[in-house]
């Protein structure tokens, strides 16, 4: 089980391909409260801080080139079990191996624009909605569940 919040970001080819509206339906029709949102596009170097732990992957450079590409709409969303759950509403990173009804079957087109990005811990949704949102927004938007 884990806590109450996940941080999220839909990337930027689901942004180009004009799928924000989809993709919000299918997270609060899965009982998500969107307690915090923005779009956002990213320098280079932003996206290198945010991706940090995935620096000595080949797929690095890629990745950071293509967060950096254009608008994201990055939110904070609440829900019990809200990571776990997460992660399986979004699918595998690879929409070939995605189940079938996931965000990412639905609207991804390769592993690097995957449509959507979860966190993958408690920690993790902790350090990357504060990247994000100022200490102010993110703790009020605790306040909306
Ligand atoms: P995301 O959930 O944003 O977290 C890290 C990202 O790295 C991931 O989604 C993918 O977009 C990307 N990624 C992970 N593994 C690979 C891979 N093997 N090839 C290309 N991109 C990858």
């Amino acid at each position: 089980m884990s806590g109450n919040k996940t941080f999220s970001m839909i990337k930027p080819g689901a942004v180009r391909n004009k799928h924000i509206g989809h993709i919000l339906s299918k997270i609060e029709e899965a009982g998500y409260t969107i307690a915090a949102i923005k779009t956002f596009k990213m320098t280079i170097d932003m996206a290198a801080e945010f991706y940090a732990v995935h620096k000595d992957r080949p797929f690095y450079q890629e990745l950071i080139s293509f967060m950096s590409s254009g608008p994201i709409v990055a939110m904070v969303l609440l829900k019990e079990n809200a990571v776990e759950d997460f992660r399986k509403l979004i699918g595998a990173t690879d929409p070939e191996k995605a189940e079938e009804g996931t965000i990412r079957k639905l609207f991804a087109t390769s592993k690097t624009a995957n449509a959507i990005h979860g966190s993958d811990s408690d920690e993790n949704a902790e350090r990357e909605s504060s990247f994000f949102f100022s200490r102010q927004e993110y703790l009020r938007s605790e306040q909306v569940i």
